[in-house]
């Protein structure tokens, strides 16, 4: 069902992290049955671990049922912001139960046990068991997620962030969370041969957005919920059939702005960096999840070079498309 090939170029090598150790690129051999979309597209592979090949053919029959809620997005789009809002709007505004339940067990990230090399639990297990509806979040591409979201159609949200962001984010990340040693420029060409964890980041967008309207994906952009929060929850408030009064949505808004969710434990992913600290022995310093939340915060560390390449390297990818990226 899965075709997998080792990477073992030499920027392969220097990208991988002590985290999930050697890298693959999957892919999937029968793609009939995917949603065709507006476009005909080749559904993009992706970077993963030899231990997600041997958990995918899990991951491709899980259970899937109408009232699940799924998170999907690139890594570093702004999923974990997205889970919380869509987790609170679903639930009636029930801050007193996201504040006692920590957001990674309210929405479940469903292959974090198939890449982390040490973590001694089992996340597919933890989603399968979930109680209904379900919130999960994964970052995996439309080819490899489970088979029976194309036709048990629960509700899918998609969140995309504008690429130089999501890679200076993601390369904070790599190296606080996933050990990686290299530096800024190896990861970036690391992010432009295609050969970093999760990538490549543009098909990934663009096989969900060619698929929006056939499989009613409430498609958001973290740079939308950054600049009019309120249209977004407005619009998130409809795919759910909820409605509140525009102070509770003010509420939400505040609850769920930068400075706010950076210290609310519940929701700030400052217990994926304490799992870190107790898998790997060491201390990650210097380092919050929340980190800037900022749009254009790439022009702080990306050189002209960089710049000019991660663009050509978008538009590339954009030509045929008319996704834009905000
Ligand atoms: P930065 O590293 O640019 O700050 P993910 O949850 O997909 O890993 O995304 C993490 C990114 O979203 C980080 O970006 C983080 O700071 C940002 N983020 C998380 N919550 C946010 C919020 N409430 N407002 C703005 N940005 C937020």
């Amino acid at each position: 069902m899965f075709s997998v090939k080792p990477m073992k170029s030499p920027l392969a090598k220097v990208v991988e992290a002590p985290i999930h150790g050697p890298t693959i690129e999957v892919h999937l051999a029968d793609t009939s049955y995917l949603p065709r979309g507006e476009k005909m597209r080749k559904p993009t592979h992706c970077v993963l671990t030899p231990k997600y090949a041997t958990l995918a053919e899990r991951i491709h029959r899980l259970p899937v049922y109408d009232d699940d809620v799924w998170i999907l997005s690139f890594p570093k789009c702004g999923t974990t912001w997205t889970q919380e809002m869509v987790w609170l709007i679903s639930h009636d505004l029930d801050y007193k139960t996201a504040s006692e339940v920590n957001l990674l067990d309210r929405s479940i990230f469903l292959e974090f046990s198939a890449f982390v090399l040490n973590f001694p639990g089992d996340t597919i297990e933890e989603v399968e068991n979930a109680t209904r509806p379900r919130h999960i979040q994964c970052h995996l591409p439309i080819a490899l997620l489970p088979r029976q979201i194309w036709t048990v159609r629960p509700k899918l949200i998609y969140c995309a962030r504008n690429p130089k962001d999501a890679t200076i984010s993601y390369y904070h990340h790599h190296r606080h969370i996933h050990g990686y040693q290299g530096s800024l420029q190896e990861f970036l060409d690391g992010i432009l041969a295609d050969q970093v964890l999760f990538g490549p980041q543009i098909p990934h967008t663009l096989d969900f957005w060619n698929i929006r309207r056939e499989m009613n994906i409430l498609f958001l952009h973290f740079e939308e919920m950054k600049t009019s929060m309120d249209a977004v929850l407005r619009r998130v408030c409809k795919y759910f059939n909820k409605t509140y009064t525009d102070e509770q949505l003010a509420q939400l808004a505040n609850h769920l702005s930068f400075d706010v969710m950076k210290n609310n434990k519940s929701a700030n992913n400052s217990c994926v960096l304490e799992l870190v600290e107790s898998l790997s022995g060491k201390k990650v310093e210097n380092f919050q999840f929340m980190r800037k939340g900022k749009i254009g915060s790439h022009s702080e560390e990306l050189t002209e070079e960089y710049i000019r390449k991660l663009d050509e390297y978008t538009q590339h990818h954009l030509a045929e498309s008319d996704f834009r990226f905000k």
